[in-house]
């Protein structure tokens, strides 16, 4: 079942969203080369409680930390390490934050250093592909007008889309109904009616969109050992068009 949001519910995780914006900004100028993955875990957590907010995806499903910190050729779901981090590497950071139960979820990107020309053409035609999807949410389309959104420009582009991890519905539970996949077919798939919270969370790849899972059991990567990239905004349907929760200055 879809469970939809009031306005007040909205709103709520509006500001939770803020606050996950705000330390994504913070992190701009914290991710360099020679710093961790553990150091950034570390900053979020200090960074969460100083907004008064709890890191969600600590102890979500058994996961150990606070935000995952995926490198290169890893798609998502990368446990932080003491491993330090160099010039050129491409990082996914993404955390769940709770502000007084009301949760908001967002993933970026981050180049450590200055990025390679690939990797910011990765960074340029992923966070585009996410922002299409966003466009594509629109009240009366389908969930498949996102992902065939997603998905055409992404190919057109030249990489691929994995498949194997979707976005989501999102409430007072991370994950929630509808799956929101970034491919398939437009008309397709439940209506987007007012007040429906989802998540958009394209991961785009230089190479196959085909994963391997470690033996950690969480983090994938890409099967072929390319360049993963990932954007991820939690957004709400409403009248007036999707509006984006988890907004950052500047965008
Ligand atoms: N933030 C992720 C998402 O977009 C969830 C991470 S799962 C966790 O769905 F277990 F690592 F928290
Ligand atoms: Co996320």
């Amino acid at each position: 079942m879809i469970i939809l949001k009031s306005p007040r519910e909205i709103e709520a995780m509006d500001k939770a969203g803020d606050v996950l914006a705000a330390i994504h900004e913070s992190l701009r100028d914290f991710i360099k080369p020679g710093i961790t993955g553990m150091d950034i875990e570390e900053y979020v957590e200090k960074l969460m409680k100083q907004h008064g907010a709890t890191p969600e995806q600590k102890g979500y499903q058994g996961y150990e930390y606070s935000t995952c910190v995926s490198v290169n050729d890893e798609i998502c779901h990368g446990f932080p390490r003491e491993e330090q981090l160099k010039q050129g590497d491409l990082i996914k950071v993404d955390m769940v934050i709770n502000l007084n139960g009301s949760l908001a979820d967002s993933c970026w990107s981050y180049s450590v250093g200055e990025p390679t020309d690939e990797i910011q053409k990765l960074m340029d035609v992923t966070k585009e592909a996410l922002y299409k999807g966003i466009e594509a949410a629109q009240l009366g389309n389908r969930i498949g007008d996102i992902g065939h959104a997603i998905q055409t420009y992404v190919e057109a582009e030249g990489f691929s889309v994995v498949r194997e991890f979707i976005g989501h519905g999102i409430g007072p539970t991370l994950h929630e109904k509808p799956s929101v996949p970034h491919y398939g077919e437009a008309g397709k798939g439940s209506r987007l009616k007012e007040g429906l919270v989802i998540t958009i969370e394209p991961m785009v790849n230089t190479g196959t969109w085909r994963s391997k899972m470690d033996d950690n059991g969480w983090t994938a990567r890409t099967q072929d050992g390319g360049l993963s990239c990932q954007y991820e905004h939690t957004i709400a349907i409403t009248k007036e068009g999707p509006q984006i929760l988890t907004k950052q200055q500047g965008e």
